[in-house]
């Protein structure tokens, strides 16, 4: 209930800015990054070496650290939040191979 209606939130949200002049040109915000950005981004704007860690090394690595993370926080993800999750992470910072 509450997830839903700051997801809508901040769909409106992302609608308005895409439209103001101080936001770079760049593609639509996607499920998974709107995920992320409500649920986890508060962590790891304050712990930046979280990703000179390396846990994460390949699709399967990043998709448990994800479901670990989301597991944490009890947000109660199914199997396609974790996966837009992961391909959100993946364009930003992996860059691993698309396995599908
Ligand atoms: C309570 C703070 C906190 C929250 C909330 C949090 N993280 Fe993290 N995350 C960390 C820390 C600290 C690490 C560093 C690795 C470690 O110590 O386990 C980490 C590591 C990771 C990594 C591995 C980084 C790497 O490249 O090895 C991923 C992926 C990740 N988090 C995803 C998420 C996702 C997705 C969420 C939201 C569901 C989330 N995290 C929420 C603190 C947090």
């Amino acid at each position: 209930m509450l997830r839903k209606s700051l997801l809508v939130s901040l769909l409106a949200t992302f609608g308005h800015l895409a439209n103001a002049e101080a936001v770079p040109p760049m593609r639509d915000a996607t499920r998974g990054e709107l995920l992320y950005t409500t649920n986890c981004i508060t962590c790891h704007q304050t712990q930046i070496h979280w990703r000179d860690k390396k846990v994460v090394k390949d699709w399967a690595s990043l998709k448990a650290e994800i479901r670990h993370w989301e597991g944490f926080s009890q947000l109660g993800w199914t199997n396609d939040d974790v996966a837009e999750v992961a391909q959100y992470l993946n364009t930003l910072y992996y860059h691993f191979p698309k396995p599908y």
